[in-house]
């Protein structure tokens, strides 16, 4: 058999990416912790608990399996509420054991990608109104100045916020995040404060520290009408493409926030961006449904791709990360893969998922769009927020109870393409061969 290889550019970023709450363990000072503490919050009624047990060292082993596994980088966040536990208080030993986690990352050859908020709220900041009062947009600069001056040495690859339309959306829209808020009002005014908040620490960031690359990581999620023949349900398609995919990009790099019904000027933000920051795990087929109140009148679900994800939560769809990364490149940014992966506990889908999505990886930046790096989600099963321990996105299989980890085979495959720098015929007929004809036809 002859041998091929789509190679990536020279000093390409590969890693995994995690998030505080979901790796680190007994965070009880936020607000996920007190939701988990509310009955009927989380899947089964489960808990974070220990999570991987990151915070009682346990990065030291993952490092190590990451390490040794090829990656280059990683992606983790800093959680505010060790930070800050309290207004106007700072936790320097929390700082100090930051401080040494990301240099242990450095140590073992991985540039951090460091994510300030990945999802969870100091409680003091939500019994002072949260992301809803404009006053948060100064505290996040404040904790954010705090995080950059300690880790500065170490770290220049800074994401201010993840996912901001999966927060604003979740939390105070459809209700599953804390605060389990319905209100579209509420949560497009909490949109308007992550950009004021990314603003202000974009420019924090870069007087501390003139040449760190600052962007944030935002779930694009393409969208098509159900039934195309329905004019109702193309409407809501444009409306939640306006909202949810392009009201953070268009407000970082045009300076405008686009409303569902009209648009502001917001100057302060505009370039505030130096990379785009892009989450891709599927593309969504959306319907208008009377019968669906609860998530504004809108089905949404991974449609007509060949494999859809265990508990159903996300079709295998590479054309529509291709089709993401084409549609980000009009931004004239270069682009990071912040996240991408599938939840799949016996690894049976995982394999092709990840050769198909590098794939088209591979295709976009074999058209010259400018991807500087893929981070998978994730390195060992983590607790998956609302959806508890019910979905495991793991490379590492994780048992909860014991801490004990367990490789998947895609851990292996995810190695050799990160050694490799690319994904070779070889590898693809060891590890995926149903797919070897549809790769590297003749
Ligand atoms: C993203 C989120 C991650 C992780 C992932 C898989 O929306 O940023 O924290 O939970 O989805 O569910």
């Amino acid at each position: 058999m002859a041998q091929a290889a789509f190679h990536f550019p020279r000093g390409f970023l590969w890693g995994t990416a995690t998030a505080s709450h979901q790796v680190e363990g007994s965070n009880t000072n936020n607000n996920w912790w007190a939701w988990e503490n509310e009955p009927g919050r989380i899947l089964n009624g489960q808990k974070a608990g220990l999570a991987c047990d990151w915070w009682s060292g346990r990065w030291r082993e993952d490092f190590d399996r990451a390490a040794d596994a090829g990656q280059n980088a990683h992606r983790m966040s800093i959680e505010w509420s060790r930070i800050q536990p309290r207004p106007g208080i700072w936790d320097e030993s929390a700082l100090d054991r930051y401080r040494d986690i990301v240099r242990g990352m450095v140590e073992r050859g991985m540039t951090p990608l460091i994510t300030l908020h990945h999802f969870s709220d100091p409680l003091w900041l939500v019994e002072q109104g949260g992301w809803e009062n404009e006053a948060v947009a100064e505290r996040f600069e404040t904790y954010a100045r705090k995080v950059v001056e300690a880790l500065k040495e170490y770290v220049t690859l800074w994401a201010t916020i993840n996912e901001p339309n999966v927060y604003a959306v979740m939390g105070y829209i459809v209700g599953n995040f804390p605060p389990g808020k319905t209100s579209i009002n509420a949560g497009l005014n909490v949109m308007t404060n992550m950009v004021l908040a990314h603003a202000r620490a974009y420019r924090a960031i870069h007087a501390i520290q003139p040449q760190a690359r600052v962007g944030l990581a935002l779930n694009v999620t393409p969208m098509i009408p159900a039934k195309s023949w329905s004019p109702l349900d193309r409407v809501a398609v444009s409306v939640l493409r306006r909202v949810y995919n392009e009201f953070f990009p268009a407000a970082l790099s045009a300076g405008k926030l686009r409303y569902p019904t009209h648009t502001r000027r917001i100057p302060e933000a505009k370039n505030t961006q130096d990379y785009f920051g892009m989450n891709y795990y599927t593309r969504f087929a959306c319907a208008v449904d009377l019968r669906m109140p609860r998530q504004k009148f809108i089905r949404y679900a991974p449609e007509n791709c060949d494999e859809i994800s265990e508990t159903g939560f996300i079709g295998n769809d590479p054309a529509g990360f291709y089709a993401a990364l084409e549609w980000a490149k009009s931004f004239g940014l270069p682009i990071i893969v912040t996240e991408n992966g599938v939840e799949d506990s016996n690894d049976n889908l995982r394999p092709r998922y990840l050769v198909q999505h590098i794939h088209q990886l591979w295709r976009a930046v074999n058209i010259g769009i400018p991807i500087k790096g893929y981070f998978h989600w994730t390195l060992v099963d983590n607790f998956e927020w609302e959806r508890g321990w019910s979905q495991r996105f793991g490379l590492w299989e994780l048992d909860v109870e014991t801490q004990a980890r367990r490789k998947r085979p895609s851990a292996d495959l995810y190695a050799e393409i990160c050694q490799e720098n690319g994904l070779s015929s070889e590898m693809v007929a060891r590890y995926t061969p149903q797919l070897f004809e549809q790769i590297f036809p003749n």
